[in-house]
């Protein structure tokens, strides 16, 4: 036996041997594809909560230490030097790109950002007060149906420019959206505006009066998408991998991917947690429910606090939350009670002894919303700005799954707690 391997023993004796594998940086991992095999017995670990799905060379996550590596570079750097198409090149080719890689890359982005005419005119079969995210996904999952020179997922040309377009014309499909919920008219793209500045333009701009650009408002966005580019396996992003790995076309894996970021516990939280101070109401009520959330028996969540990997802090939170106060301080006419409440909150929940027992920090999604709604984004259009930063990752993670020469279909096993076999009872004699 290897010294580098596992050895597992059955009650009944059966031994078998599982390679440990090694990673660049993190724990080592141990290879149970051939327990089942060996002992026929499954793993079982709900939430994957110790389990990796796959190999990966995007992104690295230290939960310990607050460490994210974006392709080995700290986001911390990142944040600070960089920009968001930068970091979507370093995402998906592996390398900072040269000033000329880089020139290009931001071309060939802006030269992506219409959408086909035709698609245009879904937004007019959809509800005024239809949930953006509910519109996004279902106009991404649509893409496949009129962008078919990019479906045979087994072209890297066609690969290439998959992701181009997904990252080009999210941000012109979230303004849509939006605009549709406001009764007003959709603004095209202008690609002499860099990616955040472009969406500004379309979603707050008019065709009735020239649009200023609000350079702050363009720099905590670009911010923002650069923290929430990637995060290794998490769930809309193993959302967008599983669906992927059926050989489903790229389009609707990222639709599903949509669709798992909209839940609360995930992308959601951003909206949720202005929802949440809304109910607070006032810095007076925050102990109540500060006492709410540690009550087992009541389901409140302080929305924005915790995280699966973080668990001493969240470094997204900590470059957010800088931003966060840059941008409240630069506002002519803030929403002082609510920033208030939402800072105060903050200070509790940090000195509070349940949260620090079980590591409970806020989160980048504390900060972001409050940074959204700074900027006058509607709560319920805080979800798509995380699927816009995200998208680059969903496309990064679905062309590394893609072109893996060893892919699998994702499809886990299970524990059947169900009823045994049984024969079918005719309906006259059931009693
Ligand atoms: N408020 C109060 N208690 C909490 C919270 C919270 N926000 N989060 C976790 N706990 C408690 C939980 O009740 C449990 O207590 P006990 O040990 O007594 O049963 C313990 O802490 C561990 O929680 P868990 O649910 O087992 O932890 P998890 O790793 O499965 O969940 C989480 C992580 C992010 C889903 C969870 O912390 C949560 O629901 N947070 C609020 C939603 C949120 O902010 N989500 C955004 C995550 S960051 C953006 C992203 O990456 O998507």
């Amino acid at each position: 036996m290897s010294q580098d391997a596992y050895r597992l023993i059955g009650p009944d004796g059966t031994e078998s041997e599982h390679a440990v594998l090694t990673g660049t940086t993190g724990p080592d991992v141990i290879d149970i594809a051939n327990l089942y095999r060996e002992q026929g017995v499954f793993t079982y670990d709900p939430g994957f909560v110790a389990t990796g799905s796959c190999k990966s060379d995007i992104t690295f996550i230290d939960g310990e230490d607050g460490v994210l590596l974006y392709r080995g570079y700290p986001v911390e750097q990142l944040a600070k030097h960089s920009n968001f198409i930068e970091v979507s090149y370093l995402l998906l080719h592996g390398e900072l790109p040269t000033t000329q890689e880089l020139e290009e890359f931001d071309r060939t982005i802006r030269l992506h950002t219409m959408l086909n005419e035709g698609m245009l005119q879904f937004f007019n079969g959809f509800r005024y007060d239809a949930h953006p995210m509910a519109i996004l996904s279902a106009v991404v999952g649509s893409m496949s149906a009129y962008y078919h020179d990019t479906l045979d997922t087994s072209n890297p040309e066609e690969r290439d420019i998959f992701a181009h377009r997904i990252l080009a014309k999210l941000p012109t499909i979230a303004a849509a959206a939006y605009k549709l919920s406001i009764g007003q008219p959709f603004m095209y793209p202008r690609n002499d505006l860099n990616y955040t500045e472009n969406l500004l333009q379309m979603l707050f701009s008019v065709p009735a009066e020239p649009y200023v650009m609000d350079e702050i408002a363009a720099e905590a966005l670009d911010l923002l998408f650069i923290l929430h580019a990637d995060h290794e396996q998490n769930c809309s992003t193993s959302t967008v991998r599983m669906a992927g790995s059926s050989g489903a076309n790229p389009y609707s894996a990222i639709a599903a991917g949509i669709s798992a970021l909209w839940g609360p516990a995930h992308g959601g939280a951003n909206e949720a947690v202005l929802e949440m101070l809304e109910e607070i109401g006032t810095v007076e009520n925050i102990s109540k429910y500060v006492d709410k959330a540690k009550d087992r028996d009541d389901p409140f969540r302080l929305m924005g606090f915790g995280h699966r990997v973080y668990k001493n802090f969240d470094p997204r939170a900590t470059i957010i939350r800088e931003m966060a106060h840059k941008v409240l301080a630069q506002l002519d006419n803030p929403d002082t009670p609510m920033f208030d409440l939402a800072l105060e909150l903050e200070q509790v929940a940090l000195k509070d002894e349940y949260f620090i027992e079980k590591n409970l920090y806020p989160n980048v999604d504390f900060y972001s919303g409050i940074i959204y709604k700074a900027l006058g984004i509607p709560t319920d259009m805080f979800t798509v700005m995380f699927a816009l930063g995200r998208s680059v990752g969903w496309a990064a993670h679905w062309r590394e799954m893609i072109a893996d020469p060893k892919g699998k279909i994702s499809r886990p096993r299970q524990l059947y707690t169900g009823p045994p076999q049984r024969d079918y009872v005719l309906v006259d004699e059931r009693g």
